[in-house]
């Protein structure tokens, strides 16, 4: 597959295929004019575009992508009034082993939090999974931002940790759906918001950071991707190291 994302190719670009792809098929940005509670700006992008040190809630603008670097495009859909949450980091061809690494582990990572999902087990199962593969390379998970329920909403409840926290936890059981959402960082978990724009969340030691996200519904003796392509195949995956 070809992707967009591209060296030189600017986050705008990637914003407005995005836009163009909602309109195809009826749908709107989950995210644009999202406002996290009262009082915080609404978010003025219609995807999030969040670049190396960055993890999250990037805003798309004039910026280009260079090679190397970890672009992670976080996109929230509300069609016929349900909502679909899901993102990807994109490695771009020269990036170093040590990059790409960040990108699988934290790919891996999603993916071992969906297989802990079950009918009658517990968010912490998901927690435990994510957390105990990311700290097994010395990475860590960011504490302050959580995966969520999501589906008429964008976030519901249960929060969804990418850390065991041992005061939250929360039963899960069939017919729920869920955003799991590991942002893990190659240095420490401690994050800051952008005082430019209000948005965008870095990494305060300025670590590399990656970020992958399903929406899943839990069945009663499996769980379903729901932010995937037709055939049921993921848009993308990482490289391998
Ligand atoms: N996937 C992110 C989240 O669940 C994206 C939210 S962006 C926002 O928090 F603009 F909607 F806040
Ligand atoms: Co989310």
């Amino acid at each position: 597959m070809s992707f967009i994302a591209k060296p030189e190719v600017r986050t705008s670009d990637l914003e407005a295929k995005a836009i163009e792809v909602f309109k195809k098929f009826g749908a709107t940005s989950a995210f644009y004019g999202y406002r996290p509670s009262k009082g915080m700006p609404a978010y003025p992008g219609y995807i999030c575009i969040s670049i190396n040190q960055e993890i999250v809630h990037g805003i798309p603008g004039n910026r280009r992508i260079k090679c190397g670097d970890l672009v992670s495009v976080d996109v929230g859909v509300n069609f016929k009034g349900y909502i679909g949450d899901g993102a990807t980091t994109y490695v771009i061809e020269g990036a170093d082993i040590e990059t790409r690494k960040l990108a699988k582990v934290t790919y891996d990572s999603l993916h071992l939090g969906i297989k802990a999902a079950k009918n009658g087990g517990k968010v912490s199962d998901i927690s435990r999974a994510v957390q105990t593969h990311v700290e097994s390379f010395k990475y860590n998970v960011v504490r302050d931002l959580v995966g969520h329920g999501v589906g008429i909403k964008l976030h519901e409840d249960p929060q969804v940790p990418n850390f065991v926290d041992k005061n939250y936890d929360a039963p899960l059981r069939e017919g729920m759906i869920i955003a799991i959402e590991p942002m893990v960082c190659m240095g420490g978990w401690k994050v800051s918001i952008s005082k430019d724009d209000g948005w965008t969340v870095k990494s305060v030691d300025n670590s590399l950071s990656a970020h992958f996200e399903h929406s899943i519904l839990i069945e009663h003796d499996k769980t379903v991707l729901l932010t995937v392509l037709d055939d049921g195949s993921e848009a993308y995956i990482p490289p391998e190291v």
